[in-house]
């Protein structure tokens, strides 16, 4: 069996002059690095999810910038700015939800925008990138001890998708909150939602806990209702895509669900998140653009059609959606925690951002 931990795991990693990215999609059974040389390749990877979680591809994104810049030299030399905007361009589009992508690459614009024409930018580019990636390491360990501190001991917890070591550059967002509080002895019991249709819930959150030795019990999606109500769950602790100005929060599909669901028996909802998903930008929920993927993703299991074929069956296939402010009790950030969310507990994060 493979074994890693969030200390040994890494989603993405610089080396030999490029990004080499774990492969998420043959995750648990393989464990194999895609080498990405070119900004390009970054880009694919993002779309077709072999990184994925939204402050991993953020990171991933700003790698991406930095090869498209030295790419960018390569070729036209002092022109290297205008000759980088085609790959930023392909960059920007890989992926459309999760603000922490556009973030990322709108601060390397910015840092590449002050450099000088007549020098090679991949240097100063990468130290930036590897700056973003370092900051999402410390942002994880303050939001672990921010959220773990809202626990009441022997809590049960439930998560969805997968916001460990896999989608950001450290501990994780959500289950850096669930890692942190079980080292704390808060937490008795770690459930995962499967995550269908991509189960990033079975495959990669349990395999990141399994690793770590924290025990996990892997639920359908629709039984997440049903464990809430029989009392053994304290929080539901989930990560977000984008949270807008008004405190709704995009993340993966379903969550939306649960939200209700917590609601309903009195589960907590806590979302952690760095204050790069924030998107002041988008005034509410309504804003924030939901990626639609190709809906075989729905019709197939493991690349087999369990839908019947045929021209009336089709597919809706949303990959996030929105859960309304009202039913967040809590956003946890690394600049502190927003309770009962709202316009103006989000402003207060940004100002604190800076
Ligand atoms: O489609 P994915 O796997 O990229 O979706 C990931 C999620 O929705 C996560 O909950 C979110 O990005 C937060 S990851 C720390």
């Amino acid at each position: 069996m493979t074994t890693a931990s969030h200390d040994t795991v890494r989603a993405l990693e610089w080396r030999d002059g490029g990004l080499y990215l774990l492969d998420q999609r043959r995750l648990p059974a393989e464990v194999a690095y895609r080498f990405c040389p070119e900004a390009g390749d970054v880009a694919e990877a993002i779309t077709d999810m072999v990184v994925r979680g939204a402050p991993a591809i953020g990171v991933a994104a700003a790698y991406g910038a930095a090869l498209a810049a030295s790419a960018a030299w390569q070729r036209h030399g002092s022109g290297w700015y205008a000759g980088m905007a085609e790959d930023m361009a392909a960059l920007r589009r890989s992926r459309p939800t999760a603000v922490n992508l556009a973030w990322a690459l709108e601060r390397m614009q910015a840092r590449a925008a002050a450099l000088p024409a007549d020098a090679d930018p991949g240097p100063s580019l990468l130290e930036e990138a590897q700056a973003i990636h370092e900051a999402d390491v410390a942002a994880n360990r303050r939001m672990g001890r921010y959220g773990a501190g809202l626990i009441q001991p022997c809590s049960g917890v439930l998560t969805h998708c997968n916001t460990g070591s896999l989608a950001t550059g450290g501990l994780g967002t959500a289950l850096g909150v669930i890692r942190t509080a079980w080292a704390e002895g808060r937490v008795a019991r770690v459930f995962a939602d499967e995550t269908r249709p991509w189960l990033q819930g079975s495959r990669l959150t349990a395999w990141e806990l399994a690793a770590d030795g924290i025990p996990v019990e892997v639920l359908a999606d629709g039984a997440a209702a049903a464990l809430m109500a029989t009392g053994e769950v304290g929080w539901a602790v989930v990560g977000a895509d984008r949270i807008a100005a008004n405190g709704d929060v995009a993340n993966k599909i379903g969550t939306y669900a649960v939200a209700l669901a917590a609601r309903a028996h009195g589960v907590g909802l806590m979302v952690v998140a760095p204050t790069s998903t924030i998107d002041p930008a988008a005034s509410s929920g309504e804003d924030i653009p939901i990626e639609a993927r190709d809906g075989r993703e729905v019709l197939e299991l493991g690349g087999r059609r369990i839908a019947p074929a045929g021209e009336g069956v089709g597919a809706w296939n949303p990959v996030f959606d929105v859960t309304p402010a009202g039913l967040v009790d809590a956003i946890v950030t690394e600049q502190g925690v927003a309770h009962r969310p709202d316009a103006d507990g989000i402003a207060r994060l940004l100002e604190a951002r800076g």
